[in-house]
């Protein structure tokens, strides 16, 4: 039999979409996916762009360390377990076409639309929703909008708000407990169905400092992606700042002169394995819509 080198099952395998910031295949198992995070950095609609090496390893270390947690305290995620130092092994969803942002201290666009003083804590968690459309530039809409346009029902829209609160609640606890405050973030829903056609909604794509901002609590430095957007320092100096306070990276650093320091991110990939093997791998279907009768 002749025997397939791995490259050549790598150069093989199947892209189902490239992102601005990760890049999507197949995965080995029917109804995964692989996510693969690319070192690119995008803002303002795809204006300003860069390659910021590092990157990439850290945000799919950040986020399968975050989507453990949440499973951990009940979150259904896409997570299943990272296959090396830039990607990971998700379930494969069908995708609701909705953004759905938490926020819980004013910034951003949040400031600019209602003129509201960035760094103000809101008198409750905002919860908003945006359509994913990058050619309409993903703008705000509201609950009705999804319900009219049946991007999802009443029942999928309460579970989602829940869970997004849940999700805030647990994540500033968390961000609380490391000297960080989460000031706002994204997250992205998906229909699974489970084998007797029941249906799951399911945390998908990604929690990272691409898509929360993350202040530092005493200085009020900004670690997240905002740093490149308004060039207010090293993006990847940012991102491993959160990543050692979560306790995913020895305090050497990940990167060293620039460059990916391979032992470490070897002993990281060890670790997160080690984690992954403890947690069951349930059979599930492939996503599909289940059959009317
Ligand atoms: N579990 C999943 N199953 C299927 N698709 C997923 C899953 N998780 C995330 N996705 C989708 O994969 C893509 C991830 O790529 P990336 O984050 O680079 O996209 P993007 O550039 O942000 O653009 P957009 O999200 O607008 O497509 C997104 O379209 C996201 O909705
Ligand atoms: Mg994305």
């Amino acid at each position: 039999m002749e025997t397939i080198r791995s490259d050549r099952l790598l150069a093989k395998r199947n892209k189902l979409y490239e992102g601005k910031a990760k890049i999507i295949y197949d995965g080995p198992e029917p109804g995964t996916i692989v996510q693969y995070f690319k070192d690119d950095a995008v803002a303002l609609n795809g204006t300003k762009k860069d390659i910021v090496a590092g990157k990439g390893v850290l945000n799919n270390r950040i986020s399968s360390h975050i989507m453990t947690r949440l499973e951990g305290v009940g979150i259904p995620t896409h997570f299943l377990h990272s296959m090396n130092m830039r990607e990971q092994l998700t379930r494969k969803l069908e995708m609701i076409p909705v953004e759905i942002v938490v926020r819980n201290i004013v910034a951003g666009s949040l400031s600019k639309r209602l003129g509201l003083e960035e760094g103000k804590y809101l008198p409750k968690p905002l919860v908003e929703f945006y359509y994913k459309d990058d050619a309409l530039g993903n703008p705000l809409i509201s609950e009705d909008h999804i319900l009219t346009f049946g991007w999802a029902d009443p029942y999928e829209m309460e579970e989602i708000v829940a869970m997004s609160l849940r999700v805030n609640d647990y994540l500033s606890g968390l961000f609380t407990g490391i000297g960080l405050k989460l000031v706002d973030f994204k997250l992205e829903f998906g229909r699974l169905w489970g084998e007797y056609d029941e249906l799951y909604i399911i945390l998908a794509d990604e929690i990272t400092p691409d898509t929360c901002r993350i202040w530092d609590a005493q200085t009020g430095e900004k670690l997240d992606k905002d740093r490149f957007l308004y060039d207010l320092g090293d993006l990847v100096e940012g991102y491993q700042e959160i990543a050692k306070r979560l306790g995913l990276i020895p305090e050497g650093g990940l990167m060293k002169e620039g460059e990916i320091n391979e032992d470490v991110a070897a002993q990281l990939e060890d670790i997160e394995n080690e984690r992954a093997r403890e947690r069951k791998f349930k059979a599930v279907k492939t996503a599909k819509k289940p059959q009317k009768s």
